[in-house]
């Protein structure tokens, strides 16, 4: 362990180049950076944020779900996340009877707490594996190395975890593959639904507002971790009771204003701050919009769909949510990039590197082999784009591509029946939560767009063999609109959805069977033409780049150990603490962005009976009469309901606790500003922000709003 601490220390320690950028290890901040904490007005010592020993504040933070953060606020293993955090149980939870999702519910007492399947994760451990990977990977580079270095990293899971199924395990490459901790978490399996506000607080504002300041949404759920009679992890059983966490978080309605401490612990999950200017140029070229034009499609047909049916609303609501935010992400994105010229910023980098490296073997070529991998893949960039995003982004068709292996099963003359009767059953499974989630109308409509968009945008060299001469063949009816009569067509005929036909599949599977379904053959048609011409391609682009990135950092700190020794790695959904300040901006000339908002702007943008501006009636009664209890700001006597901070965090860092210079909670981050959603790549020290809901409006929700006071009562309020 002591190893491990010097070689950290000497990564973290010294100084950084930008106030406020930074996502730090909090196992290893070193002087300098908690020196700078400090300064900026944090008053725990560092054991209390990071301690192997004792309880402190990383014990009371968790992986929620696939890929959020949430924090532990009670001695009773209560969780606060985000809203949209918790959005696909709250969905799964409601029905259009009892509709939670629309309407928001708050168990009245624990018995009545909602199961759910999702799981939250503590860290438990952290271990430097670098020498023990480094000296297995050796000189390996290409293809090799990324085949050994898989190899090596799941003997190392395999080993921590065994088949202990409440442990999971990940190795963190930081610096682009110049370092690796192994993470060991403990896994919770048995988690519940405490309460949640009606979405028209939850995810008010919904994506006219997303990822936009200034903001008034009540991004916030509650949930609770549930443990055996002994305190362990376990999957759900009635008799389980509520976890007795190591740690909880305080939470202050003390308020707070422009300039204090703020500091955010969570789960990052991506940057790529070292991306070559070769990559932000293939991002705003082609990779982002035609990500953002294909989304854009789909939306609009499911969108359609939501709105005419409450059952297809819950129904597809969480995927929509997921598909929309990435879609004005990326499109925010491009915009910044090409705004701050992100690209030019990346090429004087890359000049003063290529000086720097001029006659030093190992260096000296990294940007004319950069420009060599981007100039080979760039021709196919579309294509894969349009397959993942656009052909895959039909349901159906991303469904029937899992009956593939059981095709593969088949075709072989020696099959064991057994196996082929487990993976009909598998298959059988599969289906239902397809036909689950499936919503035929839109999906229908989904693929003769994305098929038709296809032909006309992707290189017509690129297109599946015959498949379009055989479609314009087949559907050849001057009078109507050959792709609609093509998805028709597969919507009728596939077994996907005929349950007739899937049951004589099952009873005498043939691969011949698969093979001829109309919805297969799309799929086949399309994932085969890439696999067998261009996937070769892209892994032999990604393995380059990856070695390229990984020696460029190399170089990088060659070149630079003081700055470079000071920084932090990329984000890779391990354990982070960003600190900051909150912080009012200047978005542009003229306007200044005050740091918080408040419920006056709440009521300024309700719209009666809106899909994304309504409100509930309880809170607009509250609201006249100023009924805000103890959650008032004292100093502007309003209700504040959003606040940003300089902090730095992406997604992943959803439900994230705000924590002030005492520790305390003080909001959830929930979304960053678009003025500065190029952060993925390259961070804006003067415009980026993080926008967090206030943790007095949430008390407030949940008091006033919801009528669970008894929540309250579970906290410890600092006043
Ligand atoms: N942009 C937020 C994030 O990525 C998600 C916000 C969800 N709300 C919404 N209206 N889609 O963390």
């Amino acid at each position: 362990m002591k190893k491990l601490f010097i070689s950290l220390v000497l990564v973290c320690t010294m100084f950084r180049s930008y106030a406020d950028e930074g996502m730090w290890l909090p196992m290893l901040l070193g002087q300098q950076v908690y020196n700078d904490m400090v300064k900026k007005g944090l008053k725990l010592k560092p054991e209390q944020l990071y301690s192997i020993n004792k309880a402190s504040i990383k014990d009371a933070i968790v992986i929620f779900g696939g890929g959020c953060t949430g924090e532990i606020v009670s001695p009773e293993g209560l969780i606060f996340t985000n809203h949209h955090c918790g959005y696909g149980a709250i969905a799964a939870a409601s029905t259009v009877e009892a509709n939670y999702l629309r309407d928001g519910f708050w168990a009245s007492d624990k018995s009545k707490e909602i199961s759910s399947t999702l799981n939250v994760k503590f860290l438990n451990r952290i271990e430097d594996v670098t020498t023990k990977i480094n000296n297995e990977l050796g000189n390996l580079s290409g293809a090799e190395r990324t085949k050994k270095y898989n190899e090596i990293v799941s003997k190392i899971i395999k080993e921590v975890i065994g088949d202990d199924e409440f442990k999971d395990a990940v190795v963190g490459s930081m610096f682009k593959g110049n370092q690796f901790f192994l993470y060991v978490y403990d896994v919770y399996k048995d988690i519940r639904l405490v309460g949640t506000p009606p979405e028209s607080i939850g995810k008010f504002g919904g994506d006219t507002d997303n990822w936009e300041w200034p903001r008034h949404t009540g991004d916030f759920s509650v949930f609770r971790v549930y443990t055996d009679a002994n305190g362990k992890p376990a999957k759900f059983n009635l008799n389980n009771i509520p976890m007795k966490p190591k740690y909880y978080l305080p939470v202050s309605i003390k308020g707070f204003k422009d300039g204090d401490y703020s500091m955010i612990f969570g789960y990052p999950g991506g940057t790529n701050r070292y991306e070559s200017s070769y990559g932000v140029k293939l991002a705003t070229d082609i990779n982002n919009p035609t990500l953002v034009e294909l989304r854009a499609v789909r939306l609009k047909y499911m969108f359609e769909q939501m709105k005419k049916d409450p059952a297809v609303k819950l129904q597809l609501a969480s995927r929509y949510a997921g598909i929309a935010n990435y879609w004005k992400f990326f499109d925010g994105e491009t915009r910044q990039l090409l705004k701050f010229d992100t690209y030019g910023a990346k090429q004087k980098d890359e000049e003063a590197f290529n000086n720097w490296a001029k006659g030093k073997p190992e260096y000296e070529n990294i940007f004319s082999d950069y420009e060599k991998i981007y100039n080979e893949w760039r021709p196919y960039a579309k294509l894969r784009q349009y397959l993942n995003e656009g052909i895959f982004g039909s349901p159906l068709i991303a469904y029937v591509t899992s009956w593939g292996t059981l095709e593969k099963l088949l075709a072989k003359k020696d099959y064991k029946p057994e196996e082929v009767k487990k993976a009909v059953e598998k298959a059988t499974e599969a289906r239902k939560s397809f036909l689950n989630n499936e919503n035929k109308k839109s999906d229908q409509q989904i693929l003769a767009a994305v098929v038709s968009m296809f032909y006309s945008n992707v290189d017509k060299t690129q297109h599946p063999k015959n498949f379009y001469e055989d479609l314009f063949n087949k559907y050849n009816d001057i009078e109507q609109n050959p792709y609609k009569m093509f998805a028709a067509d597969v919507f009728e005929n596939t077994m996907a959805f005929d349950d007739e036909k899937w049951k004589s599949f099952t009873e005498n599977p043939s691969a011949a069977t698969i093979a001829d379904d109309p919805a297969y053959k799309v799929a086949h048609a399309f994932l085969n033409n890439y696999l067998d011409n261009y996937a070769s391609k892209y892994s032999d682009f990604v393995t380059k780049n990856n070695d390229l990135g990984r020696l460029y950092m190399k170089g990088l700190f060659e070149m630079n150990p003081t700055k470079m020794n000071s920084t932090y790695p990329d984000a890779n959904f391990t354990m982070r603490v960003s600190y900051g300040n909150v912080k009012s901006y200047v978005p542009k000339d003229a306007v200044k962005y005050d740091y918080y908002t408040t419920i006056d702007g709440v009521i300024a943008k309700y719209i009666k009976g809106d899909y994304e501006f309504d409100l509930p009636s309880k809170l607009i009664e509250l609201y006249k009469n100023k009924d805000f209890g103890q959650y008032i700001d004292k100093t502007t006597n309003k209700l504040v309901v959003n606040f940003i901070t300089n902090n730095d965090i992406t997604g992943g860092n959803s439900g994230s606790p705000v924590i002030d210079g005492k520790g305390n909670l003080i909001g959830l981050a929930f979304d960053g500003n678009a003025e500065a959603l190029s952060h993925k790549l390259a961070f804006d020290k003067d415009l980026n922000r993080t926008i967090c809901v206030d943790v007095r409006y949430v008390l407030w929700c949940i008091e006033k709003v919801g009528g669970a006071k008894h929540i309250i009562d579970e906290l410890t309020l600092v006043k």
